[in-house]
This record gives C-alpha cells, sequence and structure tokens, in this order.
C-alpha cells in the first residue's frame, strides 16, 4: 500500500539494478536474513500469521500469502527494506544488514513465486515458534 510520494522517493532515489542474482547461493542466504530479521511481521510458507501482523496499520504484508511482493522489483523492496517506510511498522534496515544482504532478503521476497525446493526447505526449518 505505498503512497504515490512513496513511489515518487523510489524512482527518484534511482536504485541501481540488483548487484547479485536470484540464484540459489544468494536466495538461501535471503532465507536466512529473512528468517532472522523480517519473518516475525511478514510471516513464514505454510504458518499461521505473526499476531503483530495484523496490529500494525497499516498492516505488515505477508509475503507468503497470495503473491506477497514477487510482483514488485527487487530494487523496490530493495529500497524499503533501506530505508523503511515512514508512519507504519517498517523498520529501517540501513545498518542493521550489510547492502548484499538487503539485496539477498529483495531477491528473496521478489521471488517467493518460485523458489527452489532448498530455499522453501531452508525457510521452514527451526524458524522460531511462538511460546
Ligand atoms: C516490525 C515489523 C516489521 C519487520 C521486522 C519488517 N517489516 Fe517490512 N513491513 C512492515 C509493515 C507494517 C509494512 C507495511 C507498510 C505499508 O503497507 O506501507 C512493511 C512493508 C514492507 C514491504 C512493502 C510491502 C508491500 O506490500 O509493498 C517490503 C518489501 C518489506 N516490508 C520488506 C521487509 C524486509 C525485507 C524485512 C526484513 C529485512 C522487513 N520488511 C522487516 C513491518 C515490518
Amino acid at each position: 500500500m505505498a503512497s504515490r510520494s512513496l513511489d515518487a522517493r523510489i524512482v527518484n532515489a534511482k536504485v541501481p539494478a540488483p548487484p547479485i542474482q536470484a540464484n540459489e547461493e544468494n536466495l538461501l542466504a535471503g532465507a536466512k536474513v529473512y528468517k532472522e530479521n523480517c519473518a516475525v511481521c511478514h510471516g513464514l510458507p505454510d504458518q499461521p500469521p505473526p499476531a503483530i501482523a495484523d496490529s500494525m496499520y497499516p498492516n505488515a504484508t505477508l509475503m507468503f500469502k497470495g503473491k506477497g511482493v514477487s510482483d514488485d522489483p527487487p530494487q523496490e523492496s530493495y529500497w524499503k527494506a533501506a530505508n523503511g517506510i515512514r508512519l507504519t511498522g517498517m523498520p529501517s534496515f540501513k545498518g542493521i544488514l550489510t547492502d548484499t544482504q538487503l539485496w539477498q532478503a529483495a531477491q528473496l521476497v521478489a521471488s517467493t513465486d518460485k523458489l527452489p525446493d532448498s530455499v522453501k526447505k531452508a525457510l521452514a526449518l527451526n524458524h522460531r515458534r511462538p511460546r
């Protein structure tokens, strides 16, 4: 539910083409970054949505429900993860994640509709369960 001004800022930021490919190695790395930093709000495949996803307004997009953000270019998700989204629960991960990790997470959320089995397994493995 990005606003027009947010879209304009992303376009103006001229985010470069992804410096890493959406290959298995980077998607596996992205799955690790995602599980540790994003899943708490954005959810995991075949899991009930996180309770807090619903308590934020706007709600945190469920990345594994429907198409998630797989219809957005990875550049857009990279920008949002790096800068956060003002006036929402979406934090900025600049300084928390390296640029490579940001791109790996961005490639992962852009590829949720076409993940290799190894990456699906990695996402399912040992994730944090609610106590
Ligand atoms: C504390 C909760 C929280 C965490 C952790 C979090 N997000 Fe978000 N995120 C949100 C919320 C809330 C929104 C919805 C903002 C909106 O709709 O404008 C959002 C929106 C997004 C969007 C845009 C979704 C859309 O529908 O356009 C992307 C992409 C995104 N987050 C990626 C990430 C990534 C990658 C990570 C981990 C590195 C992450 N987020 C971690 C809460 C979170």
